[in-house]
């Protein structure tokens, strides 16, 4: 067995500028924690800005004279991830790290702002659009990363290039638009990978995923009515969003991960544990499915990428 990667062979940061997605909380407070801890700037991209002031406040108290900044992106908004692209953009000339980490799960049929069914408008569209906009400052960063946070529920999700959005709640489950959107995640970050490749900038894209951890997500959950009752259990049982947070760590800054590695907890089916390489299912990679995913989501979001 190789030694176990901990946050501690993170190198120092300073001089860098991270953007972590749903950053006010669970695994990306945590990796906000991490980076402010090794020196870099980071920018805490969250649509509630009260809870990001209180994570602000926590970091800057932990860390005195951390460089972290809070700036408001809701990604169920195409407008707001403009405004938030367009505020980072006037305001910071780097982007070295894009942590894709912000997401909803299991929740009732509903949709954004723009009409998009609501898990796949937030987890997969509002990162498409946002990594989109923000493409000129990571082309122009050496060695900048795009991280995306998928799921072990990948492993469940299905394509389906008909009903994509599940036009109307048509076919709708919690369950099928969650695992959907984390194969989105994958097929997207493959595919962004891919496009990488064949220009001379030297971005990498590459993916993770927590395995279990305890964190805020379930508080989405459409049948929780007792998260006050579950978050205390979910401690006991499964890992901390700490440990959570080291496959998105490792993926942003290990200096021997390539693009289109998939980081994942190394223990009994990749659900706890210390990051390694991990696998991603033949559906993750079926690039006829990659390149019509990532067709339709700029039909969608009306965002093409740079060249
Ligand atoms: N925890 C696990 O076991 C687990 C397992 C597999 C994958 N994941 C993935 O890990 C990632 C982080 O989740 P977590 O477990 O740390 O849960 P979490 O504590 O609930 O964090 C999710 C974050 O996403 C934010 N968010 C949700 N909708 C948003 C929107 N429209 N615009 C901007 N931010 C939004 C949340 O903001 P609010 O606080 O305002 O809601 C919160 O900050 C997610 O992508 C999730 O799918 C987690």
């Amino acid at each position: 067995m190789g030694e176990k990667w901990t946050a501690d062979k993170i190198l120092d940061l300073s001089g860098k500028t991270i953007i972590i997605t749903g950053a006010n909380s669970g695994i990306g407070y945590e990796s906000a924690r991490e980076f402010i801890r090794n020196g870099a700037e980071v920018i805490i991209a969250s649509r509630d800005p009260i809870k990001a002031d209180r994570a602000v406040l926590r970091i800057e108290e932990e860390f005195p004279g951390a460089k972290l900044k809070f700036i408001e992106l809701n990604l169920a908004s195409l407008e707001s991830i403009r405004k938030f692209a367009g505020e980072f953009k006037s305001n910071y000339d780097r982007l070295d790290i894009l942590l894709n980490n912000a997401g909803i799960m299991m929740v009732l049929y509903g949709e954004t702002e723009d009409g998009f069914e609501y898990t796949m408008g937030t987890n997969h569209l509002g990162h498409f659009a946002l990594t989109g906009l923000l493409m000129d400052r990571l082309s122009t960063t050496p060695g900048a990363r795009v991280v995306s946070v998928a799921s072990n529920a990948h492993y469940a999700g299905k394509m389906d290039f008909n009903n994509l959005l599940f036009e109307n709640g048509h076919e709708y489950t919690p369950m099928k638009a969650y695992s959907r959107s984390k194969l989105a995640n994958l097929l997207f970050t493959y595919e962004i990978q891919r496009r990488f490749q064949s220009r001379d900038h030297g971005v990498i894209a590459l993916a993770a995923h927590p395995g279990i951890a305890a964190t805020s997500l379930a508080n989405h959950l459409f049948f929780n009515k007792i998260s006050w009752l579950i978050q205390p259990a979910m401690k006991l049982i499964f890992q901390s969003s700490a440990m959570g947070a080291l496959p998105s760590l490792r993926a942003a800054v290990d200096p021997e991960a390539r693009g289109g590695m998939y980081y994942g907890p190394g223990g009994r089916g990749e659900k706890s544990g210390y990051p390694i390489v991990v696998d991603s299912n033949s559906a993750s990679k079926d690039e006829k499915d990659a390149l019509r995913l990532w067709e339709r989501s700029e039909e969608l979001t009306g965002i093409r990428y740079l060249d």
